[in-house]
Order: C-alpha cells, then structure tokens, then sequence
C-alpha cells in the first residue's frame, strides 16, 4: 500500500514563527536553499511527549547556520517554544522532529547577501522502532564510495543539506544491491559513519569508534558515549582503518532516527550482534523516556 506523500499529512507546519497548515507551508521555486543547498535541518525524536535532548539540537542547527554564514532569525529559546508547541497542536506523543533553516528566494545566483533566512518546523508521527529481537538480527552494511570531505573543502561539523547528496546515492546504491545502509570512509580512508548515523565497534569489551574531526559528533552517540562510561564500558575514539573491521565481535549505529541499531556485515565483515549492542539499545531506550517527577 501506498504511503501519503509527506506533503499531504494533516495538521500544521510553523513557518517564520507562524502555524500554517500543513499543505500550505511552501516555497517558491526559486529559493537559493534548493538551487544552491543553502539549507541547515536538525532530525529529533519526541519520546512520551517530549522532545529528547531538544536544546542541544536547537543549538546544533543555529551552529550548522553560523558554519553556512547565515544566522536564523529566531533564538534557540523560541526555536525551542515552537517545537513544545507544535507537538502538542499536533497531538503526537512519540514523533519526529524536523526543523530547517533556508535561504530564500530575493536573489537568485551564489550569492545571497540580502536573502531572508527562513525557518520552519514539521512534526509528523513515527514511533520508536522497538523490538530488540528484531534489532538485534542487525543490518547489513555495503561499503560506500563516496567518502566524507575534508573539512577544508566543505563545512562538514554543519547539519547542511548539501553534506547528504552523497549520503543519498551511496543509501541508494547500497540499497539497490540489497543492503540496508552504507558505511562510509573519510578521505583519508578511515572509517567515518553511515550516510545518517554515526558508528560504534566492540573488541574485548571494549567500544572503539571513529573520532568525529569530518562528521557529525551525533548528539545519539555522546548519549551512548555517557550511557557506556555509567557501565562502566572503556570507549576508544580513535582512527579506525576498514582493514580493522575484521578483529571486531559487535557493531552499532547510532542516531536518532537509528536509534542504537545493530549491524551484522559491513562489505565483507561480519559481526554478531551481543551483549554489549543489546545492553547500550536497552539503556538508551530507557534514557530516551521523559524523566518525571513522581506524582505524589
Ligand atoms: C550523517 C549523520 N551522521 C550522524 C548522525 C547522528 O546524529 P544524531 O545522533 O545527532 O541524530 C546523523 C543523524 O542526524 C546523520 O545524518
């Protein structure tokens, strides 16, 4: 069956600070974010009614802004206000959080010196994807070929639209070959992360994971970081080669569509998904629930 494309979903978007329904939040085709991927975006998850980590990802995207040069006209404060907001216009308890940052359509041409900074907020329902049996089979991984970029030739610590294009076609060819996902290398060949989480290996009881010098520090992996040191789990952030892959027992993604994911092949290295994977997926389940204050 069909879904309902995403711009047909009921309720209401908030766009430059006002609630507009949802069929009616539009842009024109002549915005500079979609010609030159002047865009910024966050992805949250709203757990229970709230909206998990929802400050440092509000912070995350005024930062992706400032790396793209541009400032969002709305203070993390009121960012923060309008996702509270929205969630509850739209109802939704568990649901993913999608806020975005634009330039828009005054010039059209690279640059875009006078060009209003738009900001908009969807929240559409998805809940937690849940069934540890089923997570813990993992999913297979190709390994992709584009890799990430050296920092000198894009912003890449930015949550900025441009920095998927090769996210999108490394997940498509990796899918068209029947795999789930795709692990990507950096540019100097080390192992980086998948096209939207972040990566997490076991040896010996040990986590080792790529230091994040060209990817995104995912706000999901230093929770899992943390929730492992209260483990008291050694984590490893190091430089990890592809050739590596082959000494270790467990592999994770992390990320907060992924969640904590369990793989069980990356290209030709096979993991079994254990102790440690099953353990980090529970504790962060746990984490992710709103923290309430007893009733009496
Ligand atoms: C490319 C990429 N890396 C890592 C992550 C994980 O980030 P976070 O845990 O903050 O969602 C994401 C998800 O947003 C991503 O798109």
């Amino acid at each position: 069956m069909a879904s309902v494309p995403f711009d047909q979903l009921d309720g209401h978007i908030w766009m430059n600070g006002e609630f507009v329904k949802w069929a009616d939040a539009k842009v024109h085709v002549l915005t500079h974010g979609l010609h030159y991927a002047s865009a910024v975006f966050e992805g949250e998850r709203a757990y229970g009614g709230e909206i998990f980590k929802l400050t440092e990802h509000t912070e995350r995207l005024h930062e992706s802004a400032r790396l793209l040069g541009f400032k969002i006209p709305y203070s993390v404060a009121e960012i923060d206000g309008a996702c509270r907001e929205l969630l509850v216009k739209q109802g939704f308890s568990d649901a993913y959080v999608r806020p975005i940052a634009w330039r828009g359509s005054e010039m059209m041409g690279v640059s875009a010196q006078s060009n209003r900074i738009n900001c908009a907020i969807a929240i559409w329902q998805w809940p937690s994807y849940f069934d540890p049996e089923q997570k813990l089979k993992g999913i297979r991984l190709d390994l992709a070929e584009y890799r990430r970029p050296d920092p000198r030739t894009a912003p890449s610590k930015s949550k900025a639209a441009g920095l998927y294009m090769i996210c999108t076609l490394s997940k498509h060819a990796a899918e068209a070959k029947g795999y789930a996902d795709a692990l990507m290398l950096d540019w100097r060949g080390q192992v980086a992360e998948a096209t939207g989480a972040n990566v997490f290996f076991v040896k010996d009881g040990e986590l080792h994971t790529p230091t994040p010098d060209c990817f995104l520090d995912g706000i999901t992996r230093r929770t899992v970081i943390e929730l492992a040191r209260r483990r008291g789990l050694k984590i490893n952030e190091r430089v990890i080669m592809p050739e590596e892959l082959d000494g270790f027992s467990e592999c994770f993604l992390t990320g907060t569509a992924a969640e904590v994911t369990p793989v069980s092949e990356v290209g030709p290295y096979r993991f079994t998904p254990g102790e440690i994977s099953a353990t980090l997926m529970n504790d962060y389940a746990a984490e992710v629930q709103p923290k309430r204050v007893a009733a009496e």
